[in-house]
């Protein structure tokens, strides 16, 4: 089907409004303003929302209206989807087809498949998964989302009755085989930023180590230094100690930036995504990302900006767990290791996304940050349960399993270290 997608204009009115009274559609509307200064004050142009309204063409005739918006806005109506595992990170859509004519042939459903691709995902590389939950009794309705690639995953109670919650998630990228944009979610910084802050902070011994590590790899002289996925600024106020560096800082949570509270004169903060850096091409010495890749929404289009960024011959510091190389004993005492693990880049995979983007790994090295004994390994996991990527990978059974194990053992010492990996743009 030729279908075709424009942003929704005030001009559009009148036939939305013709659209959302149609007796088909509008016993659907749970009790929405469908009158004309209804219609205006929530589709129109002055509404503030983040709600985008689009209409669908098909051969160039307007058939229906649909829009996305992203479910962390509409946190009283996403809850209790979050609740049925749907991703923080998660688009909301609502769509109809206009004329009745229409309906019952597959528009719906095409429609619904086409955002989804060209819209939906293709415009927002953040939004990880696609949702919908229209009312059980809605057939058509959900029917037409399940020919779209939607699965159900629970009922939900909603004004009206209940709701058949349907999601689809963003198709992996090609040339990885981890789906694009699933790694948000891990742990939600803005509700645990403080948290965060303190169970995170490193020692100055610790920050010296990885000082001396990077050390080899900085060109002389003053540098510009890009601290991607900067959280609480740990490392941003420590890059100007290790070089001449003037820091910018990415960080997409403004609660992580507020509880890292940094203010020194090198350093400047900057709240966005990896995915597109706010500067200039070939501006860039060096790349600094700290146990944050496995976290971007979209890490190939993050690499493809590092390489925009970067001057010639730059470089990207990636410190990381890499499963199957680097140790961190305690974890090894909880169950669901897959699970975690799948979570972070293996040493192939970050070869393979580099290298995808004109990098070669020049160096890796694995440093050991400190050795602490099993009671307070124990007490850390316990704080840090929902602010750490590999223990909220885990049920309440097993980090409870995995809790105990350390503490029978409280007096054996760990290690903990996470490895350097360099990789140098390549011209
Ligand atoms: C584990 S924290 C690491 C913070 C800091 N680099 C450190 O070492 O303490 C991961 C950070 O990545 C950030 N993040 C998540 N998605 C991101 C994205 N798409 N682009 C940049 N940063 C992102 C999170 O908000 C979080 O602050």
């Amino acid at each position: 089907m030729d279908l075709t997608f424009r942003r929704l204009t005030d001009g559009d009115l009148p036939t939305l409004h013709r659209w959302l009274n149609e007796p088909g559609v509008v016993r659907w509307w749970e009790g929405d303003d469908v009158s004309w200064k209804g219609v205006v004050g929530d589709y129109g142009s002055g509404s503030t929302d983040s709600t985008e309204h689009w209409v669908a063409s098909l051969a160039g005739r307007d058939v229906g209206w649909i829009q996305c918006y992203p479910t962390a806005d509409e946190p009283k109506e996403a809850e209790k989807w979050w609740g049925r595992g749907v991703d923080r990170t998660a688009a909301g859509i609502d769509y109809l087809v206009g004329d009745p004519a229409d309906r019952g042939h597959g528009l719906g459903s095409a429609m619904i498949r086409a955002f989804v691709a060209d819209v939906v995902f293709a415009l927002h590389p953040g939004w990880t998964q696609a949702c919908a939950d229209p009312h059980a009794e809605n057939v058509a309705s959900w029917r037409a989302l399940e020919r779209a690639g939607f699965r159900f995953v629970g009922t939900v109670e909603g004004k009206d009755g209940p709701g058949r919650l349907m999601v689809t998630d963003r198709p992996p990228q090609k040339g990885t085989d981890r789906p694009a944009g699933r790694s948000r979610g891990f742990v939600d910084y803005d509700r645990v930023a403080s948290l965060y802050r303190q169970g995170r902070s490193l020692p100055q011994e610790v920050l010296d180590r990885w000082g001396s590590a990077v050390s080899p790899f900085l060109p002389p002289g003053p540098i510009r230094v890009l601290d991607v996925g900067a959280g609480t600024g740990v490392f941003a106020q420590v890059w100007p100690q290790w070089a001449t560096a003037r820091v910018v800082a990415i960080e997409p949570s403004a609660a992580m930036v507020r509880a890292g509270d940094v203010v020194h004169p090198d350093a400047s903060f900057v709240r966005c995504g990896a995915e597109a850096l706010p500067v200039r091409d070939a501006s860039t010495d060096v790349i600094w990302v700290s146990t944050a890749l496995h976290h971007f929404f979209d890490v190939h289009r993050s690499v493809e900006e590092f390489a925009r960024v970067l001057a010639s011959a730059g470089q990207v510091l990636v410190r990381t767990y890499a499963p199957g190389r680097t140790e961190v004993t305690w974890a090894n005492e909880f169950p669901g290791r897959p699970k975690w693990e799948m979570r972070f880049h293996t040493e192939d995979q970050l070869h393979a996304i580099f290298g995808a983007h004109g990098f070669v790994l020049s160096s890796v090295r694995d440093v050991v940050e400190w050795r602490e004994s099993f009671a307070d390994s124990a007490r850390w996991a316990e704080r840090m349960r929902d602010a750490d990527s590999l223990l909220t990978a885990l049920t309440d059974e097993e980090i409870a399993e995995g809790l105990e194990r350390l503490r029978s053992n409280p007096t054996k010492i760990g290690r903990l270290e996470l490895t350097l990996f360099v990789f140098r743009k390549d011209g």
